[in-house]
């Protein structure tokens, strides 16, 4: 494993994903992680993240210079290279031009993390400080017109810094000086691929399960369908899948989710019918988080008593990813937007132990998984769906009859999207139905209806998202199908903001 240590940097977990990309398993953990934890986890390579401070910042993350006396390779990128190289005797001062985007570096040395790259290279920088002079042992083997020490390294301990940034795509060459650090300086073997994954996984379950009988909450989504196949393929029958109806989900659902796994799978599959009692609970509940509580919570019950009968019951498979651990403010240094329900919302009383097969996983790893158990295209490449389903899309209070009309104009905008081609090519859409009407004319009547917001974003992993540029005669289909074949609609608005500032569900 290469450990990135995160200070705070925007691109850490994006550093991350460029190791496993590189066929090397990477995690991202806070900047101030024991050093005998790390000693524990023993990694071949460490990367210092950047990070919004100056060395010189009251407060400014420091590290325990004990990290630099394992033995261990060091990649510090921006602010990570700055902070090694002032704690390591360098010097680092306010550069009197700051050097935003787009530079030129020249290579002085092609060596180490620069092995095999040509005198000139294009990269991405971010800065406001520079190294002004390199540590006892380092040597200059890089420099832009503004940073005079681009890139430091020194070969016999293997610490090298970068002041660019290689994790970005704007740094064309970037992946081959990470592939570098991983390959000529920590000497990776490079044998993180998803069949390892699966097959170590495998394994690992099996270990950990032995004869115990083991439950899975399956929603259909692309994450709790691959853990499920996943552990079906380690323990076979011992799985139970329970599939909670709880009325939120999509148009036809219910009915694609049973034939594919009851059927096509022959797994064990018990669905559970409960619409009622899921609406009954949400009755008069208007908050976002408080909703999510509740359906987390009310889940857990479902499966607790489902679990009873199975028997013997030790385990619950959940599909929480990488991303649900992050955005939960499960690393100290991301704050909590909004609590997932399969992480945030677990009832404290919990019986279960959790498996989490795919807990490390970014959301195309999960769907490379997917592809290799053999899982078929339409749900590897089914778009993220929220646990809680239409419950945070219908917003605040939920009624059967809103649930109703979000399913309806959904299907419909998805069949749309299906129809002019982009399905794959959009991350998410879907439509929301907020808590508000307005005044229309139909048939020379007034009316005073719902109005339906269509969102579709274009992402990577959701962490970021852009709103997705649907062409205006296919917003145009949407809005005239919806407005005719949903009579309590009489108004459909496009969602036009990015993530951040806002998030890609609306609740
Ligand atoms: P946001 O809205 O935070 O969503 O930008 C990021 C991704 O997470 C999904 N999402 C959820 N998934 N439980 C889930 O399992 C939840 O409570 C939840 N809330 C948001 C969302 O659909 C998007 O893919």
């Amino acid at each position: 494993v290469v450990l990135v240590l995160d200070f705070g940097g925007q691109y850490s977990k994006l550093i991350a994903r460029r190791i496993r990309e590189g066929n090397v398993y990477s995690e991202v953990v806070p900047y101030d992680i024991d050093v005998d934890r790390v000693k524990e986890i023993d990694p071949v390579g460490i990367v210092f993240s950047g990070g919004p401070n100056s060395v010189y910042d009251e407060g400014a993350p420091e590290i325990d210079d004990e990290i630099f006396e394992l033995g261990v390779p060091i990649l510090g990128i921006c602010y990570g290279m700055q902070l090694m190289c002032h704690e390591l005797d360098g010097v680092v001062k306010r550069a009197e031009n700051k050097e935003y985007g787009r530079a030129m570096l020249e290579i002085k040395k092609a060596e180490g993390i620069l092995a095999g790259l040509d005198d000139e290279l294009e990269c991405w920088m971010s800065h406001a400080d520079r190294v002004e002079e390199v540590p006892t042992g380092f040597e200059i083997i890089g420099a832009t017109d503004n940073s005079p020490a681009a890139a430091v390294g020194n070969s016999d301990r293997g610490f090298y810094g970068v002041q660019f940034h290689p994790e970005v795509v704007h740094t064309p060459r970037g992946e081959e000086i990470i592939d570098n650090f991983l390959y000529q300086v920590c000497d990776c073997s490079g044998d993180w691929t998803t069949a390892n994954f699966i097959e170590e996984t495998v394994a690992e379950i099996k270990e950990k399960v032995g004869d115990k009988k083991v439950i899975c909450g399956l929603s259909g989504g692309v994450d709790s369908s691959v853990a499920a196949a996943l552990v079906n393929k380690a323990i076979g029958k011992q799985l139970t899948c329970i599939f909670v109806d709880h009325g939120l989900l999509r148009k036809n659902e219910a009915a694609e989710v049973k034939e594919t796994f009851g059927q096509e799978f022959d797994m064990n599959l018990v669905a559970v019918e409960a619409q009622d009692r899921f609406l009954s609970k949400l009755e008069g509940v208007a908050d976002p988080e408080e909703k999510r509580k509740v359906i987390g919570n009310e889940f857990i019950r479902v499966f607790e008593e489902e679990a009873l009968k199975v028997g013997n019951t030790k385990y619950l498979v959940q599909g929480t990813i990488y991303s649900d651990v992050i955005e939960s403010g499960g690393s100290d240094s991301a704050s909590t937007i909004k609590s997932h329900h399969n992480v945030g919302g677990l009832p404290e009383d919990m019986e279960f132990k959790l498996i989490e097969p795919l807990r490390e996983l970014f959301k195309d790893e999960v769907r490379e998984v997917g592809e290799e158990l053999g899982l078929p295209e339409e749900i590897v490449w089914r778009q993220p769906f929220p646990g809680p389903g239409l419950g945070i899309r219908v917003l605040r209070e939920i009624t059967p009859e809103k649930v109703e009309i979000l399913k309806e104009a959904d299907a419909i905008f998805r069949e749309e999207v299906k129809k002019a081609g982009m399905s794959r090519e959009i991350w998410q859409y879907f439509a929301v139905l907020p808590p508000m009407r307005s005044v229309g004319v139909m048939g020379d009547e007034r009316t005073y209806s719902y109005t339906i917001g269509l969102r579709a974003v274009k992402s990577k992993d959701a962490m970021t998202a852009d709103w997705a540029r649907i062409p205006h005669d296919v917003l145009e289909k949407i809005s005239t199908a919806i407005t005719n074949e949903v009579p309590q609609v009489n108004r459909v608005v496009y969602d036009i903001t990015s993530k951040p500032p806002a998030t890609i569900e609306w609740e």
